[in-house]
């Protein structure tokens, strides 16, 4: 039978537990193609959260449980799922807050979707069918939002609709393959940085909508203002899409330098210009093989010629546009606008096209 572990961070959930363990086993020994366990993983909490674990252990064989430091919720992700891998050889690794705040109840949703391919579920309370508790104060609605919004955008991936949310079913294998990297990430952009990688080694992400519940009793851990810092750090230098926007930065530097550099030299203007173009499209290409798009790096000297072919071609469609916006809007408002009009062609029409194009016809998933 497969094995699936649902791993349970605690932090002074004493009273939470104590009902919700108990209907987490009502509701996965309904499952009966898989077999269920539960880890959870404290962290010397001060309410004592261990010895209620204790006095469950007798009544569940399937209940194990490990302490610790209070290192971050992280960290604790990090030694369950390494103990668990270790000790209980799941083919599944579950997430889950210890607060009532995600109910039971839809764990068989999740492993639905496991039998159906997938190899990572999240419960998202951004998608139809999914909610943020009615009672959580204005701000925490809007932090909650934004923090995702900011995410989504942040990373240019609008397919995703929940980063946060700890309610999770992950592919073991893939877990263990990963586990070391997470390791700087100790506190709760963890859920991020995990989520980004599994986008980049392309599993098979599915989205179950949940309504996320207040917690039962206790106190939230988060740390809001270290955990805006951490997502915003996060997404600077990770998202794929920001570095694309500095590659082109770069590239556009270059361009200035090669027309100056090859005008002096003697050239004409229009060559001195086109080499300089040509210069920033070879900086563009290396620098997001080698970095923005290096989880897709094109490896394979005859793929490099290839594709570096077709970036030209994309290029070349950048200048059309260019060409485009620039007479169009020159010719209903003046020669003086030729800048704005430049910036606006950029930003309004390049960025997203060049972005699209890399995705779908150059850094493919397939491209090494
Ligand atoms: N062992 C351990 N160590 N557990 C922790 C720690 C820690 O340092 N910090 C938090 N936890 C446990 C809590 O006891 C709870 O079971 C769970 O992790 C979630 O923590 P909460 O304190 O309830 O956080 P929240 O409800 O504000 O967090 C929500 O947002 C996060 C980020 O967006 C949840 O949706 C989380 O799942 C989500 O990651
Ligand atoms: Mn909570």
């Amino acid at each position: 039978m497969k094995k699936a572990v649902i791993v349970l961070p605690t932090y002074n959930e004493k009273d939470n537990i104590k009902s919700l363990i108990p209907a987490i086993f009502d509701e996965t020994k309904k499952i009966t193609n898989w077999e269920f366990s539960i880890l959870v993983v404290d962290d010397n909490s001060p309410d004592n959260t261990y010895a209620e674990i204790i006095k469950l252990q007798s009544k569940y064989n399937n209940l194990y449980l490990i302490q610790g430091n209070k290192e971050g919720l992280g960290r604790a992700y990090i030694r369950g799922f390494d103990y668990a891998l270790k000790n209980l050889q799941p083919q599944i690794l579950f997430e889950m807050d210890a607060d009532w705040s995600h109910l039971p109840e839809i764990i068989p949703q999740f492993i639905t979707e496991i039998d159906k391919g997938a190899d990572f579920v999240i419960g998202s309370r951004y998608i139809k069918g999914g909610s943020i508790p009615a009672e959580w104060r204005w701000y925490r609605k809007i932090f909650s939002f934004f923090g995702n919004i900011v995410v989504r955008l942040g990373f240019m991936n609008l397919k995703m609709h929940e980063w946060t949310n700890g309610f999770r079913a992950i592919q073991g294998s893939f877990i263990s393959k990963i586990l070391t990297e997470l390791n700087s990430f100790n506190g709760y952009v963890f859920q991020i940085a995990i989520l980004d990688r599994a986008i980049k080694n392309h599993l098979n992400i599915v989205e179950v909508p949940m309504h996320f519940k207040e917690r039962k009793s206790g106190i939230s851990k988060i740390n809001a203002g270290k955990y805006i810092l951490d997502i915003l750090l996060y997404i600077l230098l990770n998202s794929t899409f920001l570095k694309f926007c500095f590659v082109g930065f770069i590239g556009f530097i270059i361009n200035i330098f090669g027309l100056e550099l090859f005008y002096r030299i003697g050239f004409t203007p229009g060559v001195a210009a086109a080499i300089g173009a040509e210069l920033s499209i070879i900086s563009n290409f290396i620098l997001n093989n080698f970095w923005s798009f290096s989880h897709n790096k094109i490896d394979k000297n005859t793929n490099i010629i290839n594709k570096f072919g077709q970036f030209n071609l994309v290029s070349f469609g950048s200048i059309v546009i260019q060409f485009i916006v620039v007479t169009l809007g020159t010719s209903f408002f003046g020669d003086q606008t030729r800048f704005l009009f430049l910036l606006t062609s950029v930003i309004v029409f390049i960025i997203p096209y060049s972005y699209f194009m890399y995705n779908r016809f150059i850094w493919t998933n397939k491209s090494s």
